[in-house]
This record gives C-alpha cells, sequence and structure tokens, in this order.
C-alpha cells in the first residue's frame, strides 16, 4: 500500500513501522526511541537480534547527542560522504537503545542523500532503517519489491525506483586506521582523498569477531540456483551484460552494460528478484568483469547471492 509522506509521519510517530525509500535501497522504518516497534523490525524481517541497525539522521546535529566520541578525519568524511550512501559506525552513549546495536558499544550513522528521506526524518527524529527485505533476500529498490516481501497492504512510502541500488559502504575505525567493514555504493577509491590512504575491506578482527554482524549472515539470494564458473550446459538461464554475445538458446537477464557499472548497481537487485517472479530455477551469472571501484561491490553482491 503506498502512503504519503504525511502518513508515514503520522504512522511511525503512532508507534508501526513501515518501508521508506533512499537513494541506496528501501528501508524498513521505526522511530530510534521506540524499542516496541523496533523489535517489529527485527520480527517482520526474520532478522537475528545479533545483528544490529543503521541510525538514519537528518543531519550532523542529529547525531551528536548519540556519539560518545569521534574519532580522527570523521569530519572529513562526513563533509564529503553526506548526505549519501556512507554508513560510519561510531562509539555510542547509552542514549542509544541496546536493541538497535545488538548489545555493542558502536552504532552505524547514515545521512541518507534523498531529500524526501531527510524531510521524513525531519519530522519523525532519527529513524532506524534495515533494508526493506526478508532477511537473506535480494534488497528492495522499489515499492513493489517490498510488497513481495511483506504483502500488498504493507504501508511503504513511495519514492520510485531506487537511484542507487546499492547498500550504502560501512567504515569502522580501528586500529589507528579507517577499514571497509561493507563494500557498497561508494567505491574504496573515493576515500582515498579524504584520508590519504585507499581503506582495507576488513570482514574480522584481530580476535576472529565480524566487524559488521550483518557480513556473517546468509544475503542477497534469489531462490535460484546461481552458478559463476563455467557455464553449465544444462542452465538455460543467464544473468549478463548488454555488450556479450551468449550462446542463442539462452535466455538472458541484462544486469546493464560493461561500461556503466551504476547501471549495473542500479539493476542488480531487480535482476535477481525478476529470476524468482519468473520462476526461474539455476541460471549462470557471468563474473568476467573489472575487479575494481564499484565492480567489487557488485562482485561481492553476486557471490554472497550464490551462497547457500
Ligand atoms: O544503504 C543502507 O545502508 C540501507 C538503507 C536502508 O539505509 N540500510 C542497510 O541496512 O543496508 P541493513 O540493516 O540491511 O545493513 C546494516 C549493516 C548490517 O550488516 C549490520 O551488521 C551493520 O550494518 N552494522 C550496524 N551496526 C553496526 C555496528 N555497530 N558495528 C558493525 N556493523 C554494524
Ligand atoms: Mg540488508
Amino acid at each position: 500500500m503506498r502512503i504519503s509522506l504525511e502518513e508515514a509521519v503520522q504512522q511511525l510517530t503512532s508507534g508501526h513501522v513501515v518501508a521508506v525509500p533512499t537513494e541506496t535501497v528501501y528501508g524498513l522504518a521505526a522511530l530510534l526511541q521506540d524499542p516496541a516497534a523496533i523489535e517489529q523490525v527485527f520480527i517482520l524481517k526474520g532478522r537475528p537480534f545479533a545483528n544490529p541497525l543503521i541510525i538514519h539522521v537528518a543531519s550532523y546535529k542529529g547525531l551528536v547527542p548519540y556519539v560518545s566520541h569521534f574519532p580522527p578525519h570523521f569530519e572529513d568524511l562526513a563533509q564529503m560522504c553526506w548526505p549519501g550512501p556512507f554508513t560510519c559506525i561510531l562509539p555510542v552513549r547509552s542514549t542509544v537503545p541496546s536493541i538497535v546495536r545488538a548489545g555493542l558499544d558502536t552504532a552505524g550513522f547514515r545521512i541518507p542523500g534523498l531529500p524526501i528521506t531527510r524531510e521524513l526524518i525531519q519530522a519523525t527524529g532519527p529513524l532506524v532503517m534495515p533494508s526493506a527485505n526478508l532477511s537473506g533476500r535480494p534488497s528492495a529498490t522499489s515499492p513493489r519489491h517490498v510488497e513481495e516481501d511483506f504483502g500488498r497492504n504493507f504501508p511503504v512510502m513511495d519514492g520510485g525506483e531506487c537511484r542507487m541500488g546499492l547498500e550504502s559502504t560501512i567504515l569502522l575505525y580501528q586500529e589507528s586506521e579507517w577499514v571497509i567493514v561493507r563494500l557498497g555504493a561508494i567505491p574504496s577509491t573515493f576515500f582515498q582523498s579524504i584520508l590519504g590512504y585507499e581503506p582495507r575491506f576488513v570482514k574480522q578482527s584481530s580476535d576472529h569477531q565480524p566487524l559488521c554482524p550483518g557480513q556473517a549472515f546468509r544475503h542477497y539470494a534469489p531462490n535460484a540456483h546461481l552458478f559463476v564458473h563455467e557455464l553449465p550446459l544444462a542452465v538455460k538461464n543467464i544473468v549478463g551484460f548488454t555488450e556479450r554475445n551468449y550462446p542463442v538458446d539462452r535466455r538472458v537477464f541484462i544486469l546493464g552494460s560493461l561500461h556503466k557499472p551504476e547501471q549495473v548497481a542500479e539493476n542488480l537487485y531487480k535482476v535477481l528478484r525478476q529470476l524468482d517472479q519468473e520462476n526461474v530455477q539455476e541460471a549462470w551469472v557471468d563474473m568476467d568483469f573489472p575487479k575494481e571501484g564499484l565492480w567489487l561491490t557488485i562482485a561481492e553482491r553476486l557471490l554472497r547471492a550464490c551462497d547457500r
């Protein structure tokens, strides 16, 4: 069910959960200060309570009451990346409800790039928003995707299709350096000029704790079984690119052009979901593309979509 910004404000402030557009993917929103609604977010998604949520604020001012201290270069990162698809993990005070941060002493913050999302947050106060998909499924990049997972009557604030189509890039400061704990819509090279180095993608800390708990869970997977190595003879469906000539007896689901990673990013979850809409059982994914910039995020999402 499509709802307006005003209706979204009304629903959120009376304790309900609604889906909200952002420039990356749709989010399943609840008020930061409403633990009962936040619990519903976890239950609706089937999300483990050990997987913390990102807090979305409308402006820099909005996060000050929650953060205990800011690591070096934080201001530069904030200035260059916000509003936008950047999530910063910061040490927090007890003003952040424990359920949001899965008991950790840090939380993720982001100022979303889509103006109507910030307008909503201005009216409601900070919102927690995981991606608006059932846990493990490809993220939702349109109202239709949200309705596929949560039903036609689920309230969705309509912002059309998400411009970026991939989640935010998550950075964390540890042992005197910023590291990427989730690849995302901002490629690592972008941070070079801000930090003076390109942050590494690090999955686990030295004591083997996952730095980003979400990375430990199954993700982004359609029902179809995806293959990434040799094209198996029996597999009749291909997920691939405009410029390639694939065997004519195969059906091709086009991600976009090999020259336009932004376009591929925008289409990625839509194509993965299309496989399910068309009841595809098996597909081969063409992974022959440059492993740099945004393509690294695309490759990571595709590989995780193959995991089962
Ligand atoms: O683009 C996005 O980031 C979207 C839109 C809706 O803003 N949100 C999103 O949320 O992708 P979600 O819940 O699907 O992914 C959040 C990720 C999870 O992998 C979670 O483990 C990680 O952020 N995270 C949250 N708080 C964290 C923390 N304190 N430390 C490390 N990782 C954290
Ligand atoms: Mg997610």
